[in-house]
Order: C-alpha cells, then sequence, then structure tokens
C-alpha cells in the first residue's frame, strides 16, 4: 500500500522509476559543478528545463562521443518542496552545519547542482552554456567551479584521490537507494563542500609528515599500517565499518580547482551515497572528531567554505517532474479518466501500474 501525496492511500504497488542517473561514469579530466538557486515562482518552468536536462546533454555529447559528457543534476531539500514533487526521500533534508572545536562544516545555499563532466573541458563549458541560457531568469548560479584531472588522480595537496571507491556491483550497492525507500529507487544522495587549502604551511611540512596526516603515502598511494596509521589521520576518521565488520562505501568524485593569481588551491568535494547519515557520519567524525575532539588533521590546513546536500532523482523520475509540475498547476480533473487508480501520486513519475 502506497500512501498518496495528500494521505490517501493507494492500494496499488509504487512501480519504481529505476533508471539511474548517469552517476557512475567514469572519472575524467574535467568537471563544472553548479550550484543555483531558483527565483520564487519559477518552480514550474525551472522543472521543465529539468526534464530537458539529458536531452541537451545528447545535442552535445552527441558530436563528441569519445568525450563522454555527462551530466547529474541533484535537488535541494526545499525546492523539492516547492516543486510540490510530493513527499521528501526518507534523507533529503538541507545540509545540516556542523561545528567542531576547531572546523565547521558550513551549509550554504543551493537548490540545484548539476555536476558536469567530460574528457575534454569544452564540451562540459558547452552544455553548463546551454543549461544556463534555460535557467536565466529562472535561477541564478551561487557557486561556480571549473575542476580540472591533475596528474594521476591528485588532489592540490599531491595525494592521489579517489583510489578506495567502491567498483562495479559494490559502487551501485553503495550509491543507488533499493528497497530502503522503493519510491526513490534507483536516486541517491550527493553531499558537496568548497575546500580551500593552505598550501604554504601544507608545503612546509615533510612528505613523511603529510602521509601521517592522510595515511596512505605519497609517491605510491598505499595505506599506512594500523600500527603507524594515526587516529586523526584522513583515513583512520573516514573508515567506517558497518555491523557485519564490513567496510561502509561512498562514491567520491573530487576535483582540483584554483587561480593561482589569487594563490587558491582547492579540493571541490563531492561524494555520492544511498544513504545521506554515512557521508553525515564521516563529517561528523572530521569535524567534531572520533572522539569528539579528535578531528581530521586535513582541517588544518583545508578550510570548507561552501556544504550542500541534495536529492538525485532516478533519470526517469528527473524528466517526469516537468510533466507533473505542470499538472500541479492545471485544476484536477473532475474524476480521472480511468478511476482512482490512474491518478498520479505526485511522486515524480510514480504512477499506479495499469490494471
Ligand atoms: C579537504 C578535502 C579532502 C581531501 C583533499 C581528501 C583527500 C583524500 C585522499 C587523498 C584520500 C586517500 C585516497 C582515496 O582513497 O581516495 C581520501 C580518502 C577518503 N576520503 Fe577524503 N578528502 C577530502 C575530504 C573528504 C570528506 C569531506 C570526506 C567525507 C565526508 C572524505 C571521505 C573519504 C573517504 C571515505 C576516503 C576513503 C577511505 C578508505 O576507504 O580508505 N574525504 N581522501
Amino acid at each position: 500500500m502506497a500512501a498518496a501525496a495528500d494521505g490517501r492511500v493507494c492500494s496499488k504497488p509504487i512501480v519504481p522509476a529505476s533508471e539511474p542517473q548517469p552517476i557512475l561514469s567514469h572519472p575524467t579530466e574535467a568537471a563544472i559543478f553548479l550550484v543555483l538557486v531558483v527565483s520564487p515562482g519559477a518552480e514550474a518552468d525551472v522543472a521543465d528545463v529539468l526534464g530537458d536536462v539529458s536531452g541537451l546533454k545528447r545535442s552535445v555529447g552527441f558530436r563528441v562521443p569519445e568525450a563522454e559528457l555527462s551530466c547529474v543534476v541533484g535537488i535541494g531539500a526545499a525546492l523539492w518542496d516547492r516543486l510540490g514533487a510530493g513527499p521528501r526521500p526518507a534523507e533529503l533534508h538541507p545540509f545540516r552545519e556542523l561545528a567542531g572545536p576547531r572546523h565547521v562544516a558550513v551549509a550554504t545555499p543551493g537548490d540545484l547542482l548539476l555536476h558536469i563532466r567530460a574528457h575534454r573541458f569544452d564540451v562540459c563549458f558547452e552544455l553548463a552554456q546551454r543549461l544556463m541560457e534555460r535557467f536565466r531568469g529562472l535561477a541564478a548560479v551561487v557557486d561556480e567551479v571549473h575542476g580540472f584531472r591533475s596528474f594521476d588522480d591528485r588532489d592540490v595537496l599531491g595525494f592521489v584521490d579517489g583510489t578506495e571507491n567502491p567498483e562495479g556491483a559494490a559502487a551501485e550497492g553503495a550509491v543507488l537507494i533499493g528497497a530502503e525507500d522503493p519510491a526513490f529507487a534507483g536516486g541517491s544522495y550527493v553531499i558537496v563542500q568548497k575546500y580551500l587549502h593552505d598550501l604554504l604551511a601544507w608545503d612546509a611540512l615533510s612528505t613523511e609528515e603529510q602521509e601521517l596526516i592522510v595515511g596512505r603515502t605519497k609517491l605510491s598511494d598505499l595505506e599506512l599500517p594500523d600500527d603507524v596509521k594515526p587516529a586523526d589521520s584522513h583515513l583512520a576518521l573516514n573508515v567506517i565499518t558497518g555491523p557485519d565488520g564490513e567496510e561502509q562505501q561512498i562514491m567520491r568524485f573530487n576535483m582540483p580547482f584554483g587561480r593561482v593569481g589569487a594563490a587558491e588551491f582547492g579540493t571541490y568535494y563531492i561524494a555520492y551515497a544511498r544513504t545521506a547519515a554515512l557521508i553525515e557520519r564521516m563529517l561528523s567524525n572530521m569535524f567534531v572528531g572520533d572522539p569528539p575532539g579528535n578531528t581530521d588533521r586535513i582541517l588544518d590546513f583545508s578550510t570548507a567554505i561552501t556544504g550542500g546536500l541534495f536529492f538525485v532523482p532516478s533519470a526517469d523520475l528527473l524528466e517526469s517532474l516537468a510533466s507533473d509540475a505542470a499538472t500541479t498547476t492545471d485544476p484536477p480533473p473532475a474524476s480521472p479518466p480511468g478511476g482512482p487508480g490512474e491518478e498520479s501520486l505526485r511522486i515524480g513519475s510514480l504512477r499506479a501500474p495499469p490494471n
């Protein structure tokens, strides 16, 4: 039995729209991260644009298949409510600011996240341009980061970043919502933070000191043995095991960015998971400490200046938001064509199946 948005109970099972967005695409050389704030009253038009994202992606990317262009769209909690898309996914809420003894994970505004990736920057830029033409007058960009691949996937601290990401079926299991929230199966959660690094201070450390902070060797990218890895290293605080002793994994696609003239050196942190609580637990370990006070040493050289949490609907659900937004602004028909069972549940594309 499924509850409809207005509280009525539908006797037919929900058919989940589960074709995921291209979250699990290959690591790329370039990415553009856009965070947008939607203007009041523009919700239905924005939903229309969201329904066209995959078409725009095809228009740009089809001509350059080797670039493997992709775009993932995330929707913030407040916008989800404003779109009238029905009950929120179970773990969609505004990003929770975390204030630890030394460091703060700030929460910053954002209704939409666009994560554009390709092997070539020009293709990312073209898609970003086309998308912004459509969003003009409807939504404003509040943060824009152009990320680049650095050598063998190193961050600007000089360490290989992404090694322990899950692969294959494990990656899907780590990222995609399943039976725990069937109405949103095939979706995911994404948390982003823009970090700026104090490279002067970092570069003043010896390589051995840096390795103790990260928990891995710098050149060969090997995990330090447990008896050498400090409890306040980045790795020690981010390896979380479940009740069965298995490591609980997330999928990170961090990218370096910067402006040399401004001495700005950054990491755009972006992590997807089927449960936002896991990423939030990692953030708590880093910023509040585990145990409290034992905070991540990487934060002594890195400051988070943005923070946002978004729900990533399945591709089908994203496209259907457009049609649903249109119908929610229309007056409801006196009696639905095929009886009550044919009514939209107003949860994206979720509708009772045909008889
Ligand atoms: C200052 C920004 C950050 C930098 C430069 C950074 C860098 C790194 C590096 C170099 C590694 C080791 C290689 C790898 O497995 O990827 C790593 C691992 C990891 N990081 Fe971060 N990271 C940052 C922020 C975060 C945040 C905010 C989280 C979680 C909320 C996080 C979670 C993880 C996890 C889960 C691992 C893998 C641990 C393992 O399984 O061994 N990182 N990070």
